[in-house]
């Protein structure tokens, strides 16, 4: 079953707790957008914001790092409650040691590529991992156009994880919405993020169009 994970970035913060429950019934995890103005454009929320969510809901909080050297972040972010915590490939020296500073805390590690980074990259530390988040868009603010190249990478990784058996999960995050949800989800894709997708439009008839979609 596809789960969503719902990204707050795009929720109406000034009622972080009603928009959550709003959306609660129809999605599987919420999604921390964490960005430093160094790594992307953009800057917006940490631990703080963290802790706040995880009062408001007991679902599992994945925390999407866009951030340089994870690696000093990455056990307070697992201890602030955190279930995933994902860092991006294109950020880190020492990718196999930050995964293992996640996974020794407890909590499960994804690694995320930015739209033009090839999945190759990832094929030495592949089984290490809990799961690949592949970037739909560039990362740095919701709302914008998915890009379309993205599926032929989302094609490669799936049929080189079911090559070597391994169980790593697929994550997808940026611009899913309705018309873009099928080529994703049948291309592999086993986790949404999704963001304006979920918040700025009906999420029973986004559900909906998820559980209707038949992969030929
Ligand atoms: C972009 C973020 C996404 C974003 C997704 O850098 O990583 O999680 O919030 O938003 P939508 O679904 O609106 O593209
Ligand atoms: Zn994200």
């Amino acid at each position: 079953m596809t789960m969503i994970s719902a990204s707050i970035l795009a929720c109406d913060l000034s009622r972080l707790n009603d928009e959550i429950k709003r959306v609660e019934p129809y999605i599987d995890m919420v999604h921390l957008d964490v960005m430093d103005g160094v790594f992307v454009p953009n800057i917006t929320f940490g631990l703080p914001l963290l802790e706040a969510v995880k009062r408001s809901t007991n679902l599992p909080i994945d925390a999407h790092l866009m951030i340089v050297e994870p690696q000093k972040y990455v056990e307070r972010f697992v201890e602030a409650g955190a279930s995933i915590v994902t860092i991006h490939y294109e950020a880190c020296l020492h990718l196999h040691r930050t995964i293992y500073q996640i996974k020794d805390k407890g909590a499960q590690a994804y690694v995320a590529l930015n739209p033009h980074t090839p999945i190759e990259l990832l094929s030495e530390i592949l089984s290490d991992i809990d799961g690949v988040l592949v970037m739909t868009v560039n990362p740095g603010f919701s709302g914008q156009r998915f890009i379309e190249t993205t599926v032929g990478k989302l094609r490669k990784l799936s049929k080189m994880i079911k090559e070597r058996q391994l169980k790593t999960k697929i994550m997808v995050d940026g611009g899913i919405n309705e018309e873009t949800v099928q080529k994703v989800v049948c291309n592999g894709a086993e986790i949404l993020v999704m963001g304006y997708g979920i918040f700025k439009n009906d999420p029973a008839s986004f559900k909906k169009k998820l559980e209707e979609i038949k992969c030929f």
